[in-house]
């Protein structure tokens, strides 16, 4: 029986983060590290996954897909939202590789749905679009895994390109590629510390963006400009600060994506800067070794801006270097950092940072 293959890439966030479910703009570009799956269709309506990282088998009947609290939900998740969106499914065999780190806020899971979601839409020969194809993965992860996030990840494992970043309104799902200058080299540092957006923080900042548009009397937190932040600073603690986060990062994003097309990369790293301090003290979802990993990023010579990015309470940060300069930055950061650890008596709370991205502009997208 035919194999179908397909892949998705994990993204890094550029700027924008916590916009995307306040219906506000977002710039991810995708990251080498990929989810692959293979296909064979079955003649039952069983669903048979292995997976290379997990080392198992899993398996589910189609209409049974529910909640069981690991990696076998996102993989019962899309079934379930295409099943749900009137889509006729029967049986596979899926196989699973991924090298896109777990819970670094580099979307394995959104390169996990939109590997799955590709191969099915193929198998089953389904027509549906790359934007509704993301917001189907969107939806396995609301619905079945229960984690609230946007559409930002899904959106850019679906509709990245290397060597640009994806500009999104996630009000109208319009995109537009923004190519990154030849000039400008991208370094992303796992801090080590994992995060999980199913519970705790992400569901609250989120609940309070809610209540922030509630108070101030808009459907969300889009609808309102830096023009208004007088009025959204007599808000209570903290709602406050948090719609000050989002209100000032839409307006970052807008910043940021200007300066890629005036290939202005100290402009850009200033906004990368301001972007960190804001989520670090108005929507606090930033961690204090996460904050020093971005001061020692900052203060290299050839790093122009860094800042937490994903979903936040530790992860991953991206930083933008002179050309040519990536490789050699990443490691004196790294040295950096856990020398402090070090000698800091071992901190165990800090993680062991690695490099996952030191993305050189002349080598990369030549
Ligand atoms: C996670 C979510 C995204 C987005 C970011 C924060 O990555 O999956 O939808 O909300 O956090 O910007």
């Amino acid at each position: 029986m035919d194999v179908i293959t397909a892949s998705a890439p994990g993204r890094v966030n550029l700027i924008g983060e916590h916009t995307d479910y306040n219906g506000g703009f977002v710039l991810p570009t995708p990251i080498p590290q990929r989810t692959a799956v293979e296909l064979r269709r079955r003649k039952d309506g069983l669903v048979r996954v292995w997976s290379r990282e997990i080392g198992a088998w899993a398996e589910y009947a189609l209409g049974d897909e529910r909640r069981r609290g690991g990696w076998l939900d996102y993989v019962m998740g899309c079934t379930q939202a295409l099943r749900l969106t009137g889509h006729a499914l029967e049986g596979f065999e899926l196989k699973i590789a991924s090298d896109v780190p777990l819970g670094s806020g580099l979307s394995s899971s959104a390169s996990l749905e939109l590997a799955v979601l590709r191969a099915i839409r193929q198998a089953f020969g389904l027509a549906i679009d790359d934007t509704q194809l993301a917001l189907l993965g969107q939806r396995a992860e609301n619905e079945l895994v229960g984690a609230p996030v946007g559409a930002m990840d899904q959106l850019c494992a679906s509709l990245g390109q290397a060597g640009s970043a994806l500009f999104i309104d996630t009000r109208t799902f319009a995109t537009r590629l923004v190519p990154l200058p030849d000039d400008l080299d991208l370094l992303v540092i796992d801090s080590g510390l994992k995060h999980d957006h199913a519970t705790g923080g992400y569901r609250t900042r989120r609940a309070e963006c809610e209540e922030a548009a509630r108070q101030l009397g808009v459907p969300q937190l889009r609808d309102l400009g830096v023009d208004d932040l007088a009025r959204v600073a007599r808000l209570p603690d903290p709602l406050a600060r948090r719609a000050r986060h989002v209100i000032t990062e839409d307006d970052r994003v807008l910043a940021a994506v200007a300066a890629l097309e005036a290939r202005d990369l100290r402009t850009l790293g200033e906004l990368f800067v301001a972007s960190h301090a804001s989520m670090r003290d108005d929507f606090e979802v930033s961690v204090p070794a996460i904050d020093t990993l971005v001061a020692i990023a900052c203060a290299d010579p050839d790093v122009y801006g860094a800042r937490l990015t994903g979903g936040g309470f530790g992860g991953a940060i991206v930083a933008i270097a002179k050309a040519g300069t990536a490789a050699a930055a990443a490691r004196r950061i790294t040295d950096q950092y856990c020398d402090q650890s070090w000698n800091q008596n071992r901190d165990q709370t800090r993680g062991t940072p690695r490099v996952l991205v030191a993305q050189e502009a002349a080598c990369s997208r030549s």
